[in-house]
């Protein structure tokens, strides 16, 4: 990277019809923070709205739940099922707008990742098998994941018809679009992933069957709001909050699972790397990396994720074409401002792991007491 020219990322980009100041945005991260209703809180607006104004050019929420069955992952996590989560975000997507970023919220359903539910106390996933690893406690769970009940048709049919009201309630809180989750092992990453999903219906088997459920999300979602300045996006990953190793089979599946999306109508497809730098994920047996995969296979823009707070790797990835947007986490967690820096010269700080100790919640895990003095 030439340090006397401005960084690549600040360049501004067209991301399915609609412009972002700049190639910088902030990651979808679970902060735990809302209330137990999952009402979001001012806290969130604010902590929002200061990447907005630290200079994103999009902003991604959290993994958000999407019914009031089996979507919702831990306790504390925003949902957008009722008229009160619609009010409460709607300042949240202000601030954002106010601050010159676009805002787009992720929908998630955490299936067999479940480790808090206000509403089940079991589980749901294509198949039971056990997931791997343990709970995750900067989320609030302890101990090996239960195993999960095989969803029926009905089960399947509920959780799509989640994601959709769900769409529909995100942009009536003034969502310039939403991202559907498929990504990093919760439910539609557990269809997608064939030791999870033993399916013999038409969910399962080939991926082109395992990548159906999310296809529909998208098509039932599009379906729904046909608006085109509305943006449903795709999230996906190979690794997962559960396994840093799985792999997919290589770029002729990635190029089934992208163009099947892209067909289903996603405007956009965000590849995670979870756990892992996007180098250390981003090679197919082709050679090619897994974002320029998705670009050449659909055309659409891509977000790639994983490390991007090495500005020089973030550079050498737009320079080469292998993204149109980059994602940051931990990097946009430690600057909140990273784009205003980066455009200033400014050094960046290091991502603190503390800052998610003993709860990854934003003010670390006051709420949590609040819930053991409650029960
Ligand atoms: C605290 C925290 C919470 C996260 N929550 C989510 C989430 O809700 N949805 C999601 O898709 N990824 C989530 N991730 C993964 C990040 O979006 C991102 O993929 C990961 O941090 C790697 O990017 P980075 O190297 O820029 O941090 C989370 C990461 C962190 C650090």
């Amino acid at each position: 990277m030439n340090a006397l020219a401005p960084h690549p990322a600040l360049e501004p980009v067209t991301l399915a019809g609609a412009k972002l100041a700049n190639r910088l945005a902030v990651a979808p991260m679970t902060r735990v923070s809302a209330r137990e209703d999952g009402t979001p809180t001012e806290a969130m607006a604010r902590y929002y709205s200061a990447f907005a104004s630290g200079g994103f050019g999009l902003v991604i929420t959290e993994g958000t739940y999407t019914d009031t069955q089996y979507s919702q992952g831990y306790f504390f996590q925003p949902g957008i099922v009722s008229a009160a989560h619609v009010r409460a975000w709607r300042p949240v997507a202000e601030g954002v707008h106010a601050g010159g970023a676009r805002a787009v919220m992720q929908l998630m359903h955490a299936g067999a990742l479940s480790q808090g539910n206000r509403f089940r106390s079991d589980t749901v996933g294509p198949s039971a098998v056990p997931p791997k690893g343990q709970m995750m406690p900067e989320y609030g769970g302890s101990g090996p994941w239960p195993t999960p009940r095989a969803m029926s048709a009905d089960d399947i049919e509920t959780a799509v018809q989640g994601f959709v009201a769900a769409a529909v309630n995100a942009r009536e809180a003034g969502f310039d679009g939403v991202e559907v989750h498929a990504a990093n092992g919760y439910l539609l990453d557990q269809f997608l992933t064939d030791y999870t999903n033993l399916r013999t219906d038409s969910y399962g088997g080939p991926v082109s069957h395992r990548i159906r459920l999310t296809s529909q999300v998208v098509e039932r979602i599009r379906a729904r709001i046909p608006d085109e300045d509305f943006w449903v996006g795709v999230r996906l990953s190979q690794t997962k909050v559960n396994d840093f190793h799985h792999r997919w089979a290589g770029a002729e599946e990635a190029a089934v699972v992208f163009t099947t999306l892209a067909e289903a109508g996603a405007d956009y497809l965000h590849i995670a790397s979870e756990g892992r730098d996007w180098i250390d994920t981003a090679r197919l047996d082709n050679g090619d990396t897994i974002t320029a995969v998705a670009k050449k296979a659909t055309g659409l823009p891509v977000i790639a994720n994983g490390g991007m707070h090495n500005l020089d790797q973030a550079a050498r990835l737009l320079e080469e074409g292998h993204a149109d947007v980059l994602s940051l986490g931990r990097g946009a967690l430690a600057n909140p401002d990273l784009p205003n820096r980066v455009a200033g010269g400014d050094r960046l700080e290091e991502f603190d792991h503390a800052m998610l100790q003993p709860r990854a919640s934003l003010d670390n895990a006051e709420q949590w007491r609040r819930l053991d003095t409650s029960a």
